[in-house]
């Protein structure tokens, strides 16, 4: 372990006060980086060096940490980057996102649930990086509250705070290769699907229930390009990802709730 991660994970010990909780969050970081290897074929010195970027990213995560904070009861920490408890992580998931557009170059990316926008604004950093790509995110946003901040940074996904619209944590300056198409995926997918032929990669974080992710999945799967990825959120709701892996023969990962498969070349 170099210098600076070893620093990274002493911070993130002094905050866990538990070392099992640490134990648990290097557990995973080790799963990351053989999910990685699977999604694009990263060792594990160029995925830690991916990693490395986007957790430095100042500028950036400052920009996403101030959104958050303006609308939530957030505050920065240093576990924020890996997984704490049963209740997940603030950007564990978001920056494997980030590690999975870089190396992928996507041209065409579609995701499917954008409130808060966390996913949505790892991956545009990516695309600025890589400089190509454009991603398509269709959102049905929660109901608004009247409050201008939720009372836990938890329940971002489940109201929308007064003064905010879809996808409210993406910087602003990072909107340009974006496409946001506000309604169900049940309207916008097959809409976009046809319109845009073929797609590099597919994120499904919307309605969680077994139908609608079976549903999208069934939908953009044909769209994606050989070798293209599929991925999907909280995979741990219920069977459907690994029911539709098994069900098409897919090689498919899971760290956690988020999972992969791709779709191998005919
Ligand atoms: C888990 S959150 C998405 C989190 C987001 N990907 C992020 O990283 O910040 C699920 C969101 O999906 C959206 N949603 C719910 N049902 C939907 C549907 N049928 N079609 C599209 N979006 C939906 C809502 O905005 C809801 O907050």
């Amino acid at each position: 372990m170099m210098l600076r991660e070893a620093k990274v994970w002493l911070q993130r010990a002094r905050e866990c006060h538990n070392p099992l909780i640490l134990a648990r969050g290097l557990r995973f970081e080790r799963r990351r980086l053989g999910l990685l290897r699977f999604c694009v074929g990263l060792s594990s010195v160029e995925s830690r060096t991916l990693l490395q970027e986007i957790e430095t990213d100042h500028i950036f995560l400052a920009a996403v940490r101030g959104n958050l904070s303006r609308y939530t009861r957030y505050s920065p920490r240093a576990v924020d980057f890996m997984l704490v408890d049963n209740s997940g992580s603030v950007f564990f998931n978001e920056v494997t996102l980030y590690v999975i557009m870089r190396a992928l170059r996507p041209e065409t990316v579609v995701e499917t649930g954008g409130t808060p926008g966390k996913s949505t604004a790892f991956i545009l950093r990516a695309m600025q990086r890589n400089g190509c790509g454009h991603l398509h995110t269709i959102d049905l946003p929660p109901a608004a509250v009247r409050e201008t901040q939720l009372p836990v940074h938890e329940s971002y996904h489940e109201a929308l705070p007064s003064g905010a619209s879809s996808g409210w944590v993406v910087p602003h300056e990072l909107k340009a290769p974006h496409t946001q198409l506000l309604g169900p995926s049940r309207e916008h997918l097959p809409r976009v699907l046809q319109q845009l032929q073929t797609i590099d990669v597919f994120l499904h974080d919307s309605d969680h229930s077994y139908e609608n992710m079976t549903w999208e999945f069934e939908t953009a799967f044909p769209a994606l390009r050989e070798s293209g990825l599929l991925l999907s959120d909280d995979v741990r709701a219920n069977g459907a990802f690994s029911d539709f892996c098994r069900a098409r023969q897919l090689a498919s990962l899971q760290v956690y709730n988020l999972g992969a498969a791709r779709r191998e070349p005919c």
